[in-house]
């Protein structure tokens, strides 16, 4: 068991579930609505907490109705939001999801009106309390100097960064962290054909995963570059969250200093396992 922290936004989701992807200016009916607590890094922890990690979530909180359900699900999964800011003014970040019952593909408009959570807020968390810290790759100019100071203060605890969109000097972040979690998006907004070519661009003492969908999830590590294909997977669900689900298996695997190769193995299965259900409800 070990004490993660981890850092992003937390959201309401409302998911609309369809019979298929609606035509634009269509009128359809839902087949079913869920609202969830959602978020990669809350999402993340969700499934890190089953599988018996304790979890610290450092993200905004509002002090509104949906920031009651999202606290109420947070305490549900035993997620600790003492690190948390509240604010008494502003809306949760809001996702508005259509999941399509054909493929599970998940479309989100989101709405923000909220604070990303500040270098000033950050700074008075006790490190030492953790054995792995994990951030999602937003908010650039506070995050880098969140990540300088998480090296200063303790330069030995391990570090993951999510790098799920292409964002403004982004790229400015990754020498502070020990493993990058890339997505095929930001691989294939960068302008890279395939995942072998996004990972050999990588410096040789970088360490990275790349997932690339239904193909399977690669990794780099000592300048050379891995491979797991994808388990089969013929009855998709809801794939909402699956990146921030292989995202946990991954943490859950270094930290317990599993080799990548079985990391990447262990995160691919349990992401599989999680687009076979709705939400992450009993994942492990
Ligand atoms: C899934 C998710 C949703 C959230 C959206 C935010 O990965 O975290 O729960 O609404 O992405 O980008």
């Amino acid at each position: 068991m070990a004490c993660i922290l981890a850092t992003g936004i937390v959201t309401l989701d409302i998911i609309n579930e369809v019979a298929s992807y609606p035509e634009e200016d269509a009128e359809v009916r839902a087949l079913s609505q869920r609202i969830r607590r959602g978020g990669n890094a809350s999402n993340t922890l969700c499934v890190l907490s089953q599988l018996g990690h304790q979890s610290y979530l450092a993200s905004t909180l509002i002090n509104e109705a949906d920031g009651q359900v999202i606290e109420t699900d947070l305490n549900r999964y035993q997620i600790n939001i003492q690190f948390c800011p509240r604010l008494n003014e502003g809306k949760m970040p809001t996702s508005y999801i259509t999941l399509n019952r054909q493929n599970g593909s998940r479309t989100i408009v989101h709405h923000r009106d909220c604070p990303e959570l500040s270098y000033a807020a950050f700074q008075h968390i006790d490190l030492s309390l953790f054995d792995w810290l994990h951030f999602e790759g937003r908010n650039i100019a506070e995050l880098q100097k969140i990540l300088k100071h998480c090296r200063q203060k303790a330069p030995n605890l391990p570090i993951s960064l999510e790098i799920e969109k292409p964002r403004e000097d982004i790229e400015s972040l990754f020498y502070w962290a020990d493993w990058l979690f890339f997505s095929s998006h930001y691989a294939k907004a960068r302008g890279f054909q395939s995942a072998e070519d996004m990972l050999a661009s990588l410096p040789v003492n970088y360490q990275a995963t790349l997932t690339w969908g239904a193909e399977g999830a690669y990794g780099w590590h000592n300048g050379k570059v891995m491979f797991v294909p994808a388990t089969k997977n013929n009855h998709v669900v809801d794939s909402l969250g699956a990146g921030d689900t292989f995202n946990a298996g991954m943490i859950h695997s270094l930290v317990a200093e599993n080799s990548l190769q079985n990391s990447l193995q262990f995160a691919s299965q349990l992401a599989a396992e999680k687009c076979q259900q709705y939400g992450f409800e009993n994942l492990v």
